[in-house]
């Protein structure tokens, strides 16, 4: 098949692919206003009682321990931080908006889900470990979770082509994006860039999905976001955990160690937490 009608086909599927609810894009908006207040995003988020559950679900459970409940949405809001439910609020809807299972032809559901997961932790755990602000690190972790977000239309609509990738890759030893780009004529960076930009995604979301298989020439301002989930990506890669079609993923330069002021050392000291946290974003995304 030609590559035109190859590429052709990706955006039509992703044409059809359903849009962000409308809470959530609202939500997106005006939490990128910088005079959004608690009590601003609250008006907006009471119209949405599942996303408002989940807010307090967030709030109340294990991973803030609080020990006392908080039944407040405004209180929950002021608690978490704007930036943290912005993200919340971003990374459900995407994730119920791609966990048909019948979408994931050749890459398995459950797999990517928890490869996606993965990074996004893992990027949060380092984020924290570098000392990075609070109210940043979300953003970390939704960066590292929609990261390969560019492999579920490819994987869906070309599935055929896609085994046929994977298998290159797999047989001649290469980084899946390169198979792809053979095979396809186009990788999944490119694709989840068409869809991080069509459902006008932060620019820090935008330019990881496009960035991070080439990070070394990228010069925007997100690059201490982009290099932290590159680290996270490889981490999943040779620890196995979770499945993104790569068993062959290229190293990693050592200009991102450098960059993040870290050493590999970092792989060990996060290694133990990895799981645990894991879990607890997946409950909380239900991933499945
Ligand atoms: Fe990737």
């Amino acid at each position: 098949m030609s590559s035109a009608n190859n590429l052709e086909k990706i955006n039509a599927y992703i044409g059809r692919m359903p849009s962000l609810p409308v809470t959530v894009t609202k939500v997106l908006e005006i939490c990128n206003n910088p005079k959004t207040s608690p009590t601003d995003l609250n008006r907006i988020i009471s119209l949405d009682p599942v996303l408002m559950g989940r807010v307090l679900k967030l709030i109340n459970s294990a991973y803030y321990g609080l020990g006392q409940q908080v039944t407040s949405l405004v209180r929950a809001i002021i608690m978490l931080g704007i930036n943290t439910v912005k993200n919340l609020a971003l990374s459900t809807a995407v994730v119920d908006n791609l966990s048909d299972r019948a979408a994931f032809q050749a890459i398995n559901m459950d797999g990517f889900w928890r490869h996606s997961l993965c990074v996004g932790v893992t990027s949060r755990m380092v984020a924290k470990k570098r000392g990075v602000d609070q109210r940043s690190v979300e953003e970390y972790f939704a960066a590292g979770l929609l990261h390969d977000l560019g492999k579920i239309p490819m994987n869906n609509v070309l599935s055929k082509e896609y085994v046929l990738a994977m298998s290159m890759a797999d047989r001649e030893r290469l980084p899946l994006y390169f198979a792809e780009k053979r095979e396809i004529d186009t990788d999944h960076s490119e694709v989840g860039t068409i869809i991080a930009q069509s459902w006008k995604l932060d620019r820090a979301i935008v330019d990881t999905v496009n960035a991070h298989h080439a990070y070394l020439e990228y010069d925007g301002p997100y690059k201490d976001i982009l290099y932290t989930v590159v680290l996270a990506n490889y981490f999943a890669n040779i620890q196995e955990i979770g499945f993104s079609g790569d068993r062959y993923p290229e190293r990693i330069d050592p200009s991102v160690y450098q960059f993040l002021g870290l050493t590999r050392d970092i792989f060990e000291e996060i290694e133990s937490g990895v799981t645990a946290e894991i879990e607890n974003a997946r409950i909380f995304l239900k991933t499945n």
